[in-house]
């Protein structure tokens, strides 16, 4: 059976008022269950792209294709179609300060639900799972702006995981995070992937890719598409790692006893 696509990009081509180009020329097919990772040096339009996928913003040129409908300004100016994208596709932003609007952590996590239209009794339900699959009981009643970044990053996933999205878009998710949010996070997008959800998450973070990727899409400083592959071909090839500015020459690749490899700069 032919896997089912979720996101097809044609040619697509992004510019922000009065700049310069943000995508360029970018062909590219998510499919179902997919974990795929956007690799690539900062300002080379990871966050520009997610955006796209979200229909937050609409490319120039190209096409934008989503669960096999055209995702145009004009599509999501409809109002079922708007209401059926949100309910599928989740964004998790780079900063959080830009998704945390609510007075608690209760009401943040309650605001999609609530949106959604369910019945109390369903929000409530809902919002219990994930404070107690995310552990966020102990501040479930504080106020999202006064929490560490750290916590903050876990309300932003929480509030959209109580949608229940089949897809999630996950901008920088580990940036600012220590090694046991790190680690806990990483599980956890392994743990969703496993539940049938597709992810699509942006990093820089070279030693996170294997574990939260089995396709990456590597992108240029002139905001090109310049590889695609699984996370161990990727890493390998050191000469694109170089090009595309996401190791310099101090780096080396390294397989370590417990059989993990990672990046390390050398004096
Ligand atoms: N609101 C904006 N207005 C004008 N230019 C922008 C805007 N946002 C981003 N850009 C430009 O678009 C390009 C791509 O930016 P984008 O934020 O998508 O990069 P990124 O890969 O997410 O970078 P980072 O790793 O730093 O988050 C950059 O050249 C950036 O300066
Ligand atoms: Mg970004």
């Amino acid at each position: 059976m032919a896997r089912e696509v979720i996101f097809q990009l044609n040619n697509v081509s992004y510019r922000y008022p009065g700049g310069e180009d943000a995508l360029s020329d970018v062909s590219l097919t998510v499919f179902r269950g997919e974990k795929v990772v956007l690799l690539g040096a900062n300002g080379c339009g990871k966050s520009t792209l997610l955006k796209i996928l979200d229909g937050l913003q609409f490319p120039q040129e190209g096409t934008v294709y989503a669960f096999g409908k055209l995702l145009s300004e004009e599509n999501l100016g409809c109002e079922e179609f708007a209401f059926a994208f949100r309910r599928r596709v989740g964004f998790v932003f780079q900063n959080s300060d830009a998704q945390l609007f609510n007075s608690s952590v209760w009401e943040e996590i309650a605001f999609g639900p609530v949106q959604m239209g369910l019945e109390p009794e369903e929000v409530n339900r809902r919002v219990e799972e994930v404070i107690a699959l995310l552990g966020l009981g102990h501040i479930k009643d504080r106020p999202p702006y006064k929490l560490s970044g750290g916590e903050k990053k876990k309300v932003a996933i929480a509030s959209v995981l109580s949608i229940n999205p089949e897809v999630l878009l996950l901008d920088e998710p580990t940036g600012g995070l220590d090694p046991r949010t790190t680690r806990w996070l990483i599980n956890l997008i392994r743990q969703l992937n496993q539940a049938g959800k597709t992810l699509v998450t942006s990093t820089h973070d070279l030693d996170i890719v294997s574990e939260i990727a089995d396709k990456v899409l590597v992108f240029s400083e002139d905001h090109r598409l310049v590889a695609a592959g699984p996370p161990e071909e990727i890493l390998n090839n050191r000469a694109l790692l170089l090009q595309v500015n996401l190791v310099d020459d101090q780096f080396h690749y390294h397989l370590h006893s417990n059989g993990h490899r990672h990046y390390h700069a050398h004096g």
